[in-house]
């Protein structure tokens, strides 16, 4: 273990970190260890991982000096910060803050930050074709991270910035899956017209990211997109049809209709889903799925990804 490189993994319980945590624990000559951090070590879950072999640490993100205790003595790290747990940018970044003071303050050689696009250098506050939110911003989860990205520079924190894309568990765990219409058929609804998403298996991010700490030095300072597949609603209908066997159509609603569906975060996601589908070429360019399976050559398609847990998604 010793001459083991350690990485840190916040969100090690969740979905993007829990498959960088898997990532490492399976390739047990790879030369790293992994240090799970939690808010709870007693956790079924963090239990499980340190039955596993991961060191488990417990430290909160609201609370710095508990993760500059929790990263002593590591090589790298993996940062992510939850904005559906609060539903405040302005918390995200204190959350980015803290992480980075604990980073220099560990001195860390080598730290992966899970960002996204601040959208409103597409679409300044100025732009009305979608409605500024939150008083300062247009996608505030995405905007609240791509503006952290400068701490991590400016610290000089050695960082690689990681753009990650939607989650196809989406379907699961978000109810973003397909839901019967009128007719009986099952209706997959995004607000994306024919333009295509930029998905993956939340489990590749971690996958890719545990890519990232292999190759190491050479991808400090870069920015590195990653996906699993791009697909307009009409192929993820039809490949949600091929999977569970009962029809599926695409139920493109415009982004106006998505923002007032009135659940928590309906205004952010619809304006998400509107600068996705408005600036395609961009954000499927940024994130190159060769890149990707170059960093995780398991990369699954939405199709791979069906196979294994189509009947997962709740149909109701
Ligand atoms: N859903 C998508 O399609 C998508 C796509 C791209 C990016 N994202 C971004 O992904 C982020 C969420 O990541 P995820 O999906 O991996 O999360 P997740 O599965 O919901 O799990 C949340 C993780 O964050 C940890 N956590 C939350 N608050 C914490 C705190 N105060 N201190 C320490 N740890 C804390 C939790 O650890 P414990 O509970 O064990 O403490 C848990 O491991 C969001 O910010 C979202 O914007 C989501």
């Amino acid at each position: 273990m010793s001459d083991r490189k350690i990485i840190a993994v916040v969100g090690a319980t969740g979905a993007q970190g829990g498959g960088l945590v898997q990532a490492i624990l399976k390739d047990a000559q790879g030369g790293f260890a992994v240090r799970a951090i939690t808010r709870d070590a007693s956790s079924a879950k963090a239990q499980a991982l340190a039955q596993r072999g991961a060191q488990v640490v417990a430290a909160d993100l609201n609370d710095e000096a508990s993760l500059v205790k929790a990263l002593a003595g590591v090589h790298g790290a993996y940062f992510v910060t939850n904005f559906w747990e609060h539903f405040s940018p302005e918390k995200e970044q204190a959350h980015a803050r803290n992480l980075v003071a604990a980073a220099k303050h560990a001195g860390l050689k080598h730290v992966i930050w899970s960002t996204l696009e601040d959208t409103r250098k597409w679409v300044p506050l100025s732009d009305d074709r979608m409605p500024t939110l939150m008083g300062k911003f247009k996608v505030p989860h995405f905007d609240a991270k791509g503006e952290a990205n400068a701490y991590f520079t400016a610290a000089g924190v050695p960082t690689t910035f990681l753009l990650t894309s939607f989650y196809w568990d989406n379907l699961i765990h978000f109810g973003m899956g397909p839901k019967p219409g009128p007719e009986g058929r099952l209706a997959f609804t995004l607000p994306m017209a024919d333009r295509k998403l930029a998905g993956i298996a939340a489990e590749d991010i971690g996958k890719c990211a545990y890519g990232i700490f292999r190759k190491g030095a050479e991808t400090i300072g870069k920015t590195i997109g990653i996906a699993g597949e791009h697909l307009t609603g009409a192929q993820m209908a039809a490949a949600l049809a091929k999977a569970l066997g009962r029809e599926v159509v695409y139920n493109a609603v415009t982004p106006e209709q998505y923002r007032g569906f009135g659940f928590p975060g309906a205004e952010d996601l619809g304006n998400m889903f509107q600068f996705y589908s408005e600036f395609e070429d961009y954000f499927c360019g940024a994130r190159s799925l060769d890149v990707s399976r170059a960093l995780n050559p398991e990369l699954q398609s939405f199709s791979d990804w069906l196979a294994r847990n189509g009947q997962r998604i709740p149909l109701a």
